[in-house]
């Protein structure tokens, strides 16, 4: 009898998790126990780090000491960035992959799987990450790198090493909210992919590689900076609905929309939004804001009926676009953000481990004659 199968390992629960809880129909996201809303109005990035991290909200002292672990890690090797500047015509992306890769060859722990390992290395990751991104970025421009400056958060400090300049502290903040919301998904693709690397007890570094890799798609991380492709081509509000029909009519996807797992608004969307709205008011570009209401509101409503609501990567190319961040650097942002959840998996993987491993079912033909190759046709 065939096998069932479940293509795209859709609906199907691999493990327990105490990461993230999510509810798709209702659009419900906790992590570690915290509603999303709460940690993206009251939270910052770094907290939320130790949250996912540790698995509890820190006192005041723990906050302090492991944001001063996170600054003191920023600097990355001489050697990764002479990698970097081999590498500067890369996309980001591939840099950042890259980059990271070329870290295990530096970092202690490489090969410790321990829990206590795998957070010193997820710590390393969190804050070298931004120092890669930056210096390809300033590398590839014919720039030299910035160095990280310790007086700044996290965010702050990525920004300051893209631009060479500190963003004002509304800016600063758009971009912790931003990396907040990113920061953890459960088993979405490019964590399920870390997962299968740390399953076969590789390393933190491979499984941050993988996560990076799966991530880049336009169906995953990559609908960000198509969004806002879209949004450009459109134009004015009064061209979105002509350019969406003809995308949809050709069996197409507009791209920011739909989800595997949320069947109603993704909750992550709701904080872009409102900050897409905000920053396009105050930079004197709103209609970047109209065009994509435009087609949230008009064009895809029919949408709605199937399960198609607008994803966390809608609004968040037009807040990066806004913040004259180039576009091929949008999905990179996400990856950075994504950085503690994929280790977070991994801990989770090393720490009740069963090899991922799932089965194809044969679809080809049997015992074929091999027919030496002087006599093939
Ligand atoms: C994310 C995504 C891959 C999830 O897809 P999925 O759960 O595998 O669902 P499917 O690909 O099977 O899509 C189901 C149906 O919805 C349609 N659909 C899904 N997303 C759509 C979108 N963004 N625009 C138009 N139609 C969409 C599909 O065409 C399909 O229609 P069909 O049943 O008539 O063939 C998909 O929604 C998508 O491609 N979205 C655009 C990319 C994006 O924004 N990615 C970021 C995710 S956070």
């Amino acid at each position: 009898m065939a096998p069932e199968i479940f293509k795209g390992l859709k609906d199907v629960y691999l493990d327990t998790t105490k990461s993230s809880f999510i509810d798709g129909q209702e659009g419900k996201l906790l992590y570690r126990g915290y509603n999303i809303h709460d940690l993206a109005e009251k939270s910052t990035f770094e907290e939320v780090v130790y949250l996912l991290f540790y698995g509890s909200l820190p006192t005041q002292q723990q906050l302090q000491d492991f944001d001063d672990t996170l600054r003191a890690n920023r600097r990355i090797p001489d050697e990764v960035i002479q990698v970097l500047d081999l590498v500067k015509a890369s996309h980001p992306m591939d840099a950042l992959r890259t980059g990271i890769s070329a870290l295990a060859a530096f970092d202690p722990d490489v090969n410790d799987n321990s829990e206590e390992a795998t957070i010193r290395k997820g710590i390393r990751l969190t804050a070298m990450g931004p120092t890669i991104v930056g210096a390809h970025h300033r590398l590839r421009q014919g720039l030299e790198p910035v160095a990280p400056d310790p007086n700044l958060n996290h965010a702050g400090n990525f920004l300051y090493m893209l631009f060479n300049e500190a963003p004002d502290e509304e800016t600063n903040k758009l971009l912790d909210v931003d990396f907040i919301l990113h920061a953890e998904h459960g088993a979405n693709a490019s964590a399920f992919g870390a997962r299968v690397v740390a399953s076969t007890l590789s390393d933190l570094h491979s499984a941050v590689t993988t996560g990076i890799g799966v991530l880049k798609g336009p169906w995953h991380g990559g609908a960000a900076e198509e969004v806002m492709k879209m949004a450009l081509e459109i134009g004015q509000p009064e061209n979105a609905a002509e350019y969406c029909r003809n995308i949809l009519d050709s069996g197409g996807r507009i791209m920011g929309f739909g989800h595997r797992v949320y069947k109603a608004e993704d909750p992550r969307a709701r904080h872009l939004r409102d900050r897409s709205r905000a920053l396009g008011d105050k930079v004197g570009q709103p209609h970047w804001f109209k065009i994509l209401t435009y087609v949230e509101e008009e064009v895809m409503v029919p949408y709605r009926s199937r399960g198609i609501f607008v994803n966390v990567d809608f609004f968040a190319g037009s807040i990066y676009y806004l913040l004259n961040i180039p576009d091929d650097l949008f999905i990179s942002i996400f990856a950075l953000g994504r950085i503690p959840g994929w280790t977070l998996q991994c801990m989770e993987q090393y720490d009740d481990n069963m090899l991922i491993r799932p089965l194809l079912e044969y679809a080809g033909e049997m015992d074929l004659e091999f027919v030496p190759i002087e006599q093939r046709t």
